[in-house]
């Protein structure tokens, strides 16, 4: 049972390293070196080729390197019949509440303002916006946007979070559903996008969503670009609707040289870091997975093909 990784574009030295050391008799390929495509069995892989996977007939799982599906199931020709899993790791989510929590005390202490005038020594003392009078709303409460929930809660935030179907976490205030999202929005000062990519929350940030949420709103989206109409970003922030952002997903990445969000003074940009998946700690599940494939059970962490996450 041949097991391929699939990642143009991706170093993969440190994958097949750690891969070998929990599996030294793998039998392991990189892309394009594929040898005979019927020995492919399982699949690792970021950002295929579309139609890629239709030449090996005998795949029986197509495996995320992260924790995102979206790059996979856009392929139209995906083989319907074999099983997507994704990753969930503690780290990850670790990882980005981190991001979160950096985030939003950037913007709650006015980081980004003293950074600029210290490029201009300029001593100018700014009001610091206090956690417990701050609404923070997480837009999706899954592995990521529960761990960061938690942690805000933490920190003395009002925490809201949405998610599809209803989910209690202590401490914040859970809404459901696409008929409690205005509800949602009129409560949240800073908006945090952690939701999949799917057809129903591609550009989910957009001119009508910043519409409900209360005047100089913060947004951070470090989930996926698509989710964000950047367009509409740029004019909300214009009007004072939005105050400022915090983006870590475009939709072009690398974010191009003339984008104007590079030099816009209320936007900070980060490459697409804010939670990485280390091959150290996701490397045993995905042999693990690939070990269950070939004794005939079902990989764990399988996602919903239809429902896109
Ligand atoms: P997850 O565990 O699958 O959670 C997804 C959450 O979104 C769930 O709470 C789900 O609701 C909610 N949701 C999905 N569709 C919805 C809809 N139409 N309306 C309302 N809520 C909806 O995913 P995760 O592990 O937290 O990851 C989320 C995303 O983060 C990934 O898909 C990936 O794109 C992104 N990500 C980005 C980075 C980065 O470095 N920038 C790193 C890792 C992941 P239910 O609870 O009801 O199912
Ligand atoms: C990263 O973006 C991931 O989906 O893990």
């Amino acid at each position: 049972m041949s097991f391929l990784i699939i990642a143009p574009g991706l170093k993969v030295d440190s994958w097949i390293k750690q891969l070998r050391a929990l599996e030294p008799r793998l039998d392991l390929r990189v892309w394009p070196q594929v040898g005979d495509p019927d020995e492919i069995e399982f699949a690792l892989t970021w950002n295929h080729p579309p139609g890629e996977f239709n030449q090996y007939k005998n795949l029986k799982c197509i495996a995320s390197l992260g924790a995102g599906v979206d790059h996979i199931l856009r392929d139209p020709a995906l083989p319907a019949s074999v099983p997507v899993t994704r990753v969930v790791e503690a780290s990850m989510a670790q990882s980005m509440s981190e991001y979160i929590l950096l985030s939003v005390l950037n913007y709650c202490r006015h980081l980004h303002a003293y950074h600029k005038d210290q490029s201009r020594r300029k001593w100018q003392p700014r009001v610091p916006l206090p956690a417990h009078k701050i609404r923070i709303g997480i837009l999706g409460l899954g592995q990521l946007g529960a761990d960061a929930a938690r942690k805000l809660c933490h920190l003395g935030f009002q925490v809201g979070g949405w998610s599809r179907t209803s989910r209690k976490i202590p401490g914040v205030s859970t809404f459901a559903g696409n008929e409690a999202l205005d509800n949602f929005l009129s409560q949240t000062n800073i908006l945090i996008c952690l939701l999949p990519l799917t057809p129903a929350t591609e550009g989910i940030l957009n001119l009508t969503t910043f519409a409900k949420l209360p005047a100089g709103a913060y947004v951070i989206n470090a989930a996926r670009g698509a989710h964000l109409v950047e367009k509409d970003l740029l004019k909300a922030l214009e009007t004072g609707q939005i105050s400022g952002a915090c983006l870590d997903v475009f939709q072009i990445e690398p974010l191009p040289e003339d984008h104007p969000f590079w030099d816009h003074p209320q936007i900070v940009v980060t490459p697409h870091i804010s939670s990485l998946t280390y091959p150290k700690a996701v490397a045993p599940q995905i042999v693990d997975n690939y070990n269950r494939v070939k004794s005939g059970k079902a990989p764990m962490h399988v996602v919903d093909i239809e429902r896109g996450y």
